[in-house]
């Protein structure tokens, strides 16, 4: 098959963005030869798995999914969407909350868009059934180690910002670097006959390579934005995070030297977001504490429905979801905010596709409609406006575009 000049510009961006993405990871290896590129990227189309999951999954799906479609006529770019099974609508259909087909599905498409899952339904399955596993089991099946999570003030959504205005008064810009596939969440779990009768029990396990990789990327990061790291531990307790410390300052004294590292323990980051959170550029961590901090800094942005995330490994294919969760209370409402799905979907035409021009249009489509004073329900703070539903918000990001 022939291969335009067109494609073959393409082809090399894609190259370049992944060698990119890689650099963290070959710096100390012998460089790798690019496996060759398949004719898959030649006609500019992207093939996207949508896992829409449960709750407000399907509605803020389909939202992203009409801002893909309609940056695709823009600029020409086809993009192919194949649903797969995943959460509790998994559990439902087929008894499992991962399917392999989903799996398999995943594994094929060029990237990954997910909504939520879980919801009350599914709470009282055994941990091994329940939706969260899922989600859990395709970051380890994709490899996805890193997650970012922008948590960024919008100046029009600061009367939303639940701290004193004298706080956020030059707003904040903060990148999440959360481990994603290590830590407790994967570590030797069970249950035994402990001292006081049953007890269960869950395991904190960090590799030097796993604080390595994600060491990295925090400082590669850092490096492209205000060239500071701040790595969040708990070296005063945890032997896991002695060796998260003393790996990122080896990897951080040796190859970044020009980027400012500082220590914060856990307890102190969570009351530092509040207390002062612009002193945050990138914040590395692991998968347990970023989770709880990302939390956090997503609701001094104004409201959870605002916070996109990447999970990525070390090639383009990576996994794109809202931060929040499946919010059964307002699922099928069509109130749902719409936004945080949408900025994943930036973040997957910025990450996997290097489309950053197109990323950029929706990330400025979003913010003129802030800026025009459209607000979903979780946004109104005491502004009295009359909210917007998902599609309607979902619209007015088009007009924008
Ligand atoms: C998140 C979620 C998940 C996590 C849950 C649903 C398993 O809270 O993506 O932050 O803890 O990673
Ligand atoms: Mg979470």
């Amino acid at each position: 098959m022939g291969i335009s000049i067109r494609s073959r510009g393409r082809i090399s961006a894609l190259r370049a963005a992944a060698a990119r993405r890689l650099r963290c990871e070959t710096r100390q290896r012998p460089q790798r030869p690019m496996k060759p590129l398949t004719f898959k990227v030649i006609n500019m189309t992207y093939n996207i798995a949508l896992l829409r999951g449960d709750g407000i999954g399907p509605e803020i799906v389909d939202s992203a999914v009409r801002v893909l479609e309609a940056v695709g006529k823009k600029y020409g770019h086809t993009f192919n969407f194949t649903p797969y099974l995943i959460g509790g609508a998994a559990i439902d259909a087929t008894g499992a909350p991962l399917p392999q087909e989903t799996v398999d599905g995943c594994l094929a498409s060029d990237s990954v868009l997910l909504g939520a899952v879980g919801g009350p339904k599914w709470d009282t399955l055994p941990g091994n059934l329940r939706p969260e596993k899922a989600l859990l089991g395709i970051r380890a099946a994709l490899g996805l180690f890193t997650n970012l999570r922008p948590a960024k003030l919008y100046p029009a959504l600061a009367g939303d910002c639940p701290l004193r205005p004298d706080i956020v008064k030059d707003g904040f810009d903060i990148m999440i670097v959360r481990e994603l596939t290590g830590g407790i969440y994967f570590g030797d779990r069970g249950y035994r006959e402990g001292k006081y009768g049953q007890e269960a029990f869950d395991t904190e396990c960090y590799s030097r390579f796993e604080i390595e990789r994600i060491a990295r990327v925090a400082f590669e990061t850092a490096r492209k934005r205000r060239g500071k790291v701040s790595s969040i531990d708990k070296a005063n307790v945890l032997e896991t995070s002695r060796l998260w410390r003393k790996t990122v300052h080896e990897i951080g004294e040796r190859d970044y030297p020009n980027v400012a590292l500082q220590d914060v323990l856990v307890d102190n980051a969570a009351m530092q977001l509040v207390k002062n959170p612009a002193q945050f550029d990138v914040i590395v961590t692991s998968n347990m504490f970023g989770d709880i901090l990302s939390d956090e800094a997503s609701q001094i942005t104004g409201s959870i429905g605002m916070l996109p995330s990447a999970s990525l490994n070390e090639t383009t294919r990576g996994m794109y979801e809202p931060i929040h969760g499946s919010a059964p209370d307002i699922a099928g409402r069509g109130i749902a905010n719409p936004i945080a799905t949408i900025l994943s979907a930036a973040m997957m035409l910025r990450y996997s596709f290097d489309l950053a021009a197109e990323a950029d249009d929706i990330e400025a489509a979003v913010d003129k409609a802030l800026n025009d004073g459209l607000r979903t329900a979780d946004l109104m703070g005491a502004s009295g406006r009359t909210p917007l539903g998902t599609t309607a918000m979902t619209d007015a990001v088009i007009e924008r575009l």
